[in-house]
């Protein structure tokens, strides 16, 4: 069974105008001594305020790097929020969306956690506001409640489980073996996958990745024939059609690492493009194509660039240890039911890695 539904054409709009804002503030890429003069002064701002960079693969490779560079890291959803929980520093700085600035903060409350940007939203979350979603759940008591990371402190709290695209698979896989039924929030794509991939009985909430939507698996199968030996790898949140074009379906992690160990040297990529910094780096000698975003004569809206993913950069970043302005706070009430849903996950990843 599975019942959509959509967030109001108003609600669309309006997430249609903040992507716009975003891209109108999309940050700033330096060049030459500018920008090493800018490095060199945050490195030191970092080490004097015992404080982490940990990035998100999405955000400008400049901002990557540096995260690697001064002891920070650079990951998928899942990983970041593992890094933060393990790390000894005393303030955690994240490169990437809201919600990843607030899963660090749920997970590690004693830690001063600010965000690069705290403009940069997640069509997935704002999709999702609390008292829609609220009404939905209580229409179905019987079900368990699992949600996308993408999504808002306070969603979490209402929820059960919290899986990332690392992990939502086994994770279904595991709740449906025990004959559960689902409720799935808030992106529809990565919702009809997994239910596909299990037959699991699950009602579903209608968000998007803004990004991942624009793939388009026709324009995709004519790439394919002109590169018939690429392998192909695509995210999650892609719609249905394009997913079923794929040789792996992964998060962005798992992407990567497909693409370092997968014997093939051309690979068709969906999904954005910031990935292509790392993976170039995990496979040097291998070619990476991204996958078409619009079909023939259509205009490409989003060109598979994350418009919040693309608002962090250095001046930001600097202005952020200098001020100590953008921290994110959440409601320890909140925090503590969000907690217990997040850390679930968690808990199962490390059983199921084991
Ligand atoms: P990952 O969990 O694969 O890093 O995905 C996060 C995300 O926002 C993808 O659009
Ligand atoms: Fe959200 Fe899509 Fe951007 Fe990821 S790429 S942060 S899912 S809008």
């Amino acid at each position: 069974m599975s019942i959509n539904i959509s967030a109001p054409e108003s609600h669309q709009d309006q997430i249609r105008a903040l992507a716009a804002a975003a891209e109108q503030a999309r940050g700033i890429d330096l060049e030459g001594e500018k920008k090493e003069k800018l490095v060199k002064s945050i490195k030191a701002l970092l080490k004097s305020q015992n404080a982490v960079l940990v990035a998100h693969y999405y955000v400008d490779s400049e901002l990557q790097d540096l995260a690697e560079e001064s002891g920070g890291f650079v990951g998928d959803s899942l990983e970041m929020a593992r890094f933060g929980l393990n790390s000894e520093a005393d303030t955690v700085i994240v490169a990437g969306v809201r919600f990843m600035g607030e899963t660090a903060k749920i997970l590690s409350p004693e830690k001063r956690i600010l965000m690069v940007e705290t403009d940069a939203e997640c069509s997935l979350d704002l999709a999702c506001p609390i008292d829609q979603f609220n009404e939905f759940c209580d229409q179905y008591p019987d079900r368990e409640v699992v949600v996308y990371a993408n999504t808002s402190a306070a969603v979490k709290a209402r929820a059960d489980w919290v899986v990332t695209s690392s992990i939502a698979l086994d994770l279904v896989k595991h709740l449906s073996d025990q004959d559960k039924k689902i409720l799935w929030a808030p992106d529809k794509f990565l919702g009809a996958y997994v239910q596909k991939m299990t037959g699991v009985d699950m009602v579903m909430w209608e968000g998007s990745c803004i990004v991942h939507e624009d793939f388009k698996a026709v324009a995709l199968k004519e790439l394919m024939k002109a590169k018939p030996d690429a392998k192909v790898l695509v995210h999650p949140e892609s719609p249905g059609p394009v997913i079923e074009l794929a040789d792996v379906v992964g998060s962005t992690t798992q992407i990567i690492n497909a693409a370092r160990d997968l014997d093939a040297n051309t690979f068709i990529v969906a999904t954005e493009r910031g990935i292509f910094h790392k993976m170039a780096q995990a496979a040097p000698n291998k070619k990476f194509i991204p996958a078409p975003t619009a079909g023939e004569g259509a205009t490409c809206e989003s060109c598979a660039e994350c418009p919040w993913m693309k608002m962090n950069d250095l001046q930001r970043l600097e202005n952020v240890l200098n001020t100590g302005t953008n921290e994110i706070l959440v409601d320890e009430k909140v925090r503590k039911k969000a907690a217990r849903s997040i850390t679930r996950m968690v808990e199962f990843n490390a059983k199921a890695t084991d």
